[in-house]
Formats: structure tokens, C-alpha cells, sequence
């Protein structure tokens, strides 16, 4: 079936996020689907003092970093530690002033409930505090594409894809392409692959290599950003196209029965 000439079978299986680019995308798309958000923001926060500044930071370095913040505050956590641990020495006020530790609630996909990914989590409230915003103002949606990036990136990527300079565990740590950005279905589908249970020193080893493979592509995109060089990849509108927020395989759990939402009056 077609909706605004883009098939169901397009956003099948490894098509994730492929056919994606025919989608009107944009902060107009946005405000449409999140009009209360929209308004919500514009009335502006009493302590709302965003975006904060950015300098370029090491991909490498990063990684390193989140690798080893991992076994303290876990993939959420160790994302933001990795980046905004380096921007309070390059930078100090605000950063130095972030609860970091605070979001140590990420992990397992929040609490244990497999929801994101703690580190695609991560991910977006970092970019979100440099770039602010995707319904902000002209321009500032590249904030919104970059943390959307992650997420297509994560769920097409075989991971871990950094590989730390120390390992912590020396046996080879298979990879595996998630085709989600969901900590249940990523850590799920490295379990069959591999045969580690949860508890096992691999699957952790793992799970802190894919947090420092985050924060290094987070890097190089928040890098090409600041340059002025960063071209906008994800392009997913699925309020606009499905009415409904969604990850873009709707196959991979819906099978070949995919559900139609309400749509809004053209
Ligand atoms: C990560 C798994 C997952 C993905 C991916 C996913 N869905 Fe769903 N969706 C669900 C679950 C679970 C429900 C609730 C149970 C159900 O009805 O199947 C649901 C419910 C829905 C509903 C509400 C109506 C209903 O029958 O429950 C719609 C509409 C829907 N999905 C559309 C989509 C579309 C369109 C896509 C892709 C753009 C998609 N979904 C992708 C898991 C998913």
C-alpha cells in the first residue's frame, strides 16, 4: 500500500531507513506532528539557557573514554561523561555544572526495560544541548538530523564497531547489525549471535564497546557540524507518513500485517 508514494515494502526489514530520502523532512514537518511541543518550547523555560558551545573534540579520545566510563555509569551515562567531561576542561560553565551521573538511568534501554538504547539515548542529549532543538528555527533542525542520524547509523552498523585500545576482555566480540535502535532487540540479537548470557563479562564488554563506537561517530558528526560540513543523512518522517512515531523496519515486528494509524485530514 502507498502512502505519500513511499510503499510499506520500502520500510521493510534491511530497507530500514533506505527510500527514506524521497521523505519531506523538516522543522515545518516537525511543528505539524508536534504542534504542543512546538508552542511548549517557544514559550521558553525559566533556566532554559541553550544550545551551549561546542569545540572539536578527538573521535578517538572519546571513544576511549566512554569504553572505560561505561563500567562506572553505564551507556547512557558514559556517552554524555565522554563528551562533556572534555568540553568542562575546554570550555568549563555550563558543563562543568552537568549532572552527568544523573543519567545513569539509561541504562539497559532505561531502567532495565530495553527500551533505546542508553547510548543512542546519550546521544541525543548531547547533541540536543549543543545544536538544541529540531523544532528551534531555521537551521537548527541539523541538531535533531544528527541525533536521528545515530539512531539510523546504530541500527545499519555491525557493532561494536570501535575497538578499544585495551580491551578489558580479550576474546573476539562478534558484531551485529541490530536493525533497531532498541537496547532489547541490539543486546538480544549479540546474545544469539555470540551465545554470552546478559551477565557474562563479553556481553558487558560489548555493550561498553558499543557506547564508545556511539560517542566516536557522535564526535565526528557534532566535528563536521562545527565545520559547517555535516550533511543531514537521516531523513525519516513517520508522523507525517504513518501517523505515528516509529522505527523505520515496521516488518521487523509487525511481520507482513502492519497496522494503519488514523491519519489527519489533508
Ligand atoms: C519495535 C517493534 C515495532 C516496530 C518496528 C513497529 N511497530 Fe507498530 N507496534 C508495535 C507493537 C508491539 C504494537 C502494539 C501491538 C500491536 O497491535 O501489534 C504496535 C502498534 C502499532 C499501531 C497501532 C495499531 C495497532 O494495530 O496496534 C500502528 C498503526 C503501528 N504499530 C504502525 C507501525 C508502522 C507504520 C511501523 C513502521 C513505520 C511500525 N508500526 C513499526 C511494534 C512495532
Amino acid at each position: 500500500m502507498k502512502q505519500n508514494g513511499l510503499s510499506h515494502s520500502h520500510v521493510s526489514r534491511r530497507g530500514l531507513l533506505k527510500g527514506a530520502g524521497t521523505l519531506a523532512f523538516g522543522a515545518a514537518t516537525i511543528a505539524a506532528g508536534f504542534g504542543s511541543l512546538s508552542a511548549a518550547f517557544a514559550k521558553g523555560g525559566v533556566n532554559e539557557k541553550w544550545p551551549w558551545p561546542y569545540e572539536k573534540l578527538d573521535p578517538g579520545k572519546t571513544a576511549e573514554i566512554a569504553y572505560n566510563e561505561w563500567y562506572r555509569v553505564f551507556c547512557g551515562g558514559a556517552v554524555i561523561s565522554s563528551i562533556f567531561s572534555q568540553l568542562g576542561e575546554k570550555i568549563g560553565e555550563p558543563y562543568k555544572s552537568f549532572p552527568i551521573d544523573a543519567f545513569v538511568f539509561l541504562e539497559g534501554g532505561i531502567v532495565g526495560w530495553g527500551t533505546v538504547c542508553g547510548s543512542n539515548a546519550g546521544a541525543n542529549i548531547v547533541s540536543n544541548v549543543i545544536i538544541g532543538p529540531r523544532i528551534a528555527g531555521p537551521g537548527s533542525e541539523k541538531g535533531a538530523v544528527i541525533g536521528a542520524n545515530i539512531m539510523k547509523w546504530y541500527s545499519e552498523t555491525p557493532l561494536p564497531y570501535y575497538t578499544p585500545k585495551e580491551p578489558r576482555i580479550k576474546t573476539a566480540i562478534a558484531k551485529t547489525t541490530s536493525d533497531s535502535p532498541l537496547c532489547h532487540v541490539s543486546v538480544g540479537k549479540w546474545m544469539k549471535a555470540s551465545g554470552f548470557p546478559i551477565g557474562s563479562a563479553e556481553r558487558k564488554d560489548r555493550c561498553a564497546r558499543v557506547t564508545a563506537s556511539v560517542a566516536y561517530k557522535l564526535v565526528e558528526d557534532l566535528n563536521a557540524w562545527k565545520d559547517g560540513k555535516y550533511e543531514a543523512k537521516a531523513e525519516w518522517g513517520p508522523v507525517a507518513n504513518f501517523g505515528i512515531t516509529a522505527q523505520q523496519n515496521c516488518t521487523g515486528c509487525h511481520g507482513s500485517g502492519i497496522p494503519t494509524a488514523p491519519m489527519p485530514a489533508k
